[in-house]
């Protein structure tokens, strides 16, 4: 990839998201348009599809020949593919249901992937001004500050983040409960903060150790993953195979030896 191209690309995404921050930060603790999308619990406001709209127009103004997956374009039940063309990945609002109850844990997230490998992941929450950077080979950053994974390689000296996802299926109850019940008094703590993509950034910046989730998308990984190993950390499949962004499961650790050692107490099941 050509050097001048992708600070291009990456000057632009950083303009977008910054822009798509004010709009978060003009509607954060005020009522909201709320509707709901497969379940009472999978909810979108106007804000997610005003700050989608914004950024994948002006995305493909710009960079016309690129491909995007957008959360709130996808249609329920839309197949969901990633070609070898440069895409853009995008979650408007990471976290919608903090950012509906005024709890300031939400970001957007920005990959861009070109022949199946993350090339740029930006991860902002414009409430609490984190704005997590990373471009392929470049290090990862937070408000242009470098960042590391943790050097924790043991479970009880390490912090959790797991997700309890949108389904509320029996299958997919029981499998988040019994891996926590598995995990939860093997590890100094886990939690539960309601934002896959910035969980994922928290173990890129060292302040959690280990993420693991079953049943999230691909837009909620596709920047995260590149900050994690920018930042010196593993990423692989809850399973310990190699990653695939479309698997809706996703394991990032602080180290191998960390992930080695949660990955047999992870339960996986289908997730709806
Ligand atoms: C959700 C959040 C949540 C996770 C879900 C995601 P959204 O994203 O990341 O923490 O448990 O699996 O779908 O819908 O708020 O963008
Ligand atoms: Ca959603
Ligand atoms: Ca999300
Ligand atoms: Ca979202």
């Amino acid at each position: 990839m050509d050097e001048s191209q992708l600070k291009l690309y990456y000057e632009t995404a950083l303009d977008l998201t910054r822009g798509g921050g004010k709009m978060i930060q003009e509607h954060h603790n005020k009522s909201k348009n709320i509707l709901t999308k497969t379940s009472s619990v999978d909810l979108v406001t106007e804000t997610d599809q005003r700050v989608e709209k914004h950024l994948v127009s002006s995305l493909l103004e710009k960079f016309p020949e690129h491909k995007y997956i957008g959360e709130e374009s996808v249609a329920d039940g839309q197949l969901i593919e990633l070609t070898d063309n440069p895409t853009w990945i995008i979650d408007p609002i990471d976290g919608t249901m903090n950012f509906i109850h005024g709890y300031p844990n939400f970001c957007i997230s920005i990959g861009l992937w070109i022949k199946k490998k993350p090339y740029i992941g930006i991860v902002y929450n414009p409430i609490l001004e984190l704005m997590f950077t990373a471009q392929i080979g470049k290090g990862a950053f937070l408000n242009g500050n470098c960042i590391s994974t943790s050097s924790v390689t043991e479970l009880d000296k390490a912090l959790m983040l797991t997700e309890f996802g949108n389904t509320r299926t029996p299958e997919s109850m029981s499998m988040v409960m019994e891996n926590l019940q598995r995990l939860l008094p093997l590890t100094h703590g886990v939690r539960v903060c309601g934002a896959s993509a910035l969980n994922i950034a928290m173990v890129a910046m060292g302040g959690a150790d280990v993420f693991y989730q079953a049943g999230l998308y691909i837009w909620d990984l596709a920047a995260g993953v590149l900050l994690v190993q920018e930042a010196g950390g593993f990423v692989s499949d809850p399973a310990g195979g190699k990653l695939d962004p479309l698997n809706r499961q996703v394991l990032v650790a602080s180290t191998e030896e960390l992930a080695r050692k949660v990955i047999p107490h992870i339960k996986l099941c289908v997730v709806d």
